[in-house]
């Protein structure tokens, strides 16, 4: 009856299973891997947000397949802070940075092509490629005293069936940032290989350090999609609104802005009260990323005083994003740790393979949680590491 893509496993993993008998039990626990903003305490200014889903121009249906006029201008605002000049008609909005995604594989793809993905990276992209009949590659990130990419791996993994490359711009969970030099490399290498080049920059603006990261939308020598939204950049995922910005040579981009619309066109999928108050959601995001980064700030600084004070773990070093990544002793698998940690501790955390890393030895914490939980979490986590 169904079709073969989607004949995923369907049984929950040990530790969603533990965390359900956890649940059921009214159990209290503390959870490290909040990612929800909604949920972590931030303050929102409500009232402009409720007071621009209130535009009365909602009532009227004026379709438009890239997304309405007013809210691609203040994604181009958006840009035009970064000092990158976009025009609004290389931009499309859409109902997530998932949705845009799809749009892409389906842009590029025949059942069977093949799309690069990087790991370890965010557990996102094997059900939108199953779904869109899309085969994932991976090429590794290395790791020493940061990450950057394996280029020589990189380019063995491309194919005549590679239509398209991902960067994950900062990725998740590892926090870093695709270099300058390391962004050139991609587009040149995209560009020699017809390939397009994928950058998702939700977590761009989270950056630790002081110098803003550059976006790939600057990039003009490879065709070249940078995809954001709203669900990070200003903590509001209910509000469903993200949108692709596209960038490369113009003969190119000609190609893909009839394509794309009509794709987008067929569905047409955000709705007129998202779209209108997009300049007012956008406006809301200086005040939500400070709150945020200043979270960021105060756990990370508080987890680094406490591993100082014991040799059983480690952090990562990273540039920016929400999570970060422990190295622990690798005596289980990761997953048997976390089980543990939840089972004895009451502290959840995700083991590193839920993230794609190949070797056990990792877990991955969110930074945003509420600063006295995060505390408690990590003290409890510690003091097992330790015992
Ligand atoms: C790297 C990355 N991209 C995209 C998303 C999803 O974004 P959206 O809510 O716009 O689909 C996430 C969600 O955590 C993410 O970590």
């Amino acid at each position: 009856m169904f079709a073969s893509r989607t004949n995923w496993n369907l049984t929950e993993n040990r530790l969603t299973q533990a965390l359900a008998e956890y649940r059921r039990g009214g159990r209290p626990f503390l959870d490290l891997t909040l990612s929800n903003p909604t949920e972590a305490g931030f303050l929102y200014d409500s009232s402009a947000i409720l007071s621009a889903l209130q535009n009365t121009e909602s009532l009227r249906y004026e379709p438009d397949s890239q997304g309405l006029l007013s809210a691609r201008k203040a994604v181009a605002g958006y840009y035009f802070e970064k000092g990158i000049q976009l025009s609004p008609a290389d931009l499309f909005l859409t109902a997530s940075t998932s949705e845009a995604y799809s749009w892409l594989f389906r842009l590029f793809c025949n059942p069977g092509d093949e799309v690069l993905i990087p790991t370890p990276g965010y557990p996102l992209f094997d059900f939108l490629a199953d779904i869109n009949d899309v085969r994932l590659v991976r090429y590794p990130l290395l790791y020493d005293h940061g990450w950057q990419i394996d280029f020589s791996s990189f380019e063995k993994a491309i194919t005549p069936r590679t239509r398209a490359a991902i960067v994950v711009h900062p990725n998740n969970p590892t926090g870093h940032y695709a270099k300058p030099q390391e962004q050139a490399q991609l587009s040149a290498i995209c560009a020699k290989h017809s390939l397009a080049l994928i950058s998702d920059e939700v977590f761009l603006d989270f950056s630790l350090h002081d110098a803003p990261a550059n976006s790939f939308a600057s990039q003009t020598s490879s065709l070249t999609f940078s995809l954001s939204g709203v669900s990070k950049l200003c903590g509001l995922p209910q509000m469903k609104s993200a949108w692709i910005a596209l960038s490369g040579p113009n003969e190119l981009k000609n190609d893909v802005r009839q394509r794309l619309e009509i794709i987008a066109d067929s569905y047409l999928s955000m709705n007129a009260p998202v779209q209108l108050s997009l300049p007012a959601f956008l406006a809301t995001r200086t005040q939500f990323q400070s709150q945020l980064l200043s979270r960021v700030r105060a756990n990370l600084s508080f987890l680094d005083r406490e591993i100082a004070k014991q040799n059983a773990c480690s952090r990562l070093a990273f540039d920016a994003g929400w999570n970060v990544v422990l190295r622990v002793p690798a005596t289980r698998s990761d997953e048997d740790l976390a089980l543990s940690l939840l089972e004895r501790q009451g502290v959840l955390v995700h083991p590193g393979h839920f993230y794609d890393f190949s070797q056990d030895g990792c877990l991955v914490l969110s930074l945003i949680v509420p600063e006295k939980e995060f505390a408690e979490g990590v003290h409890r986590l510690l003091s097992f590491l330790s015992s």
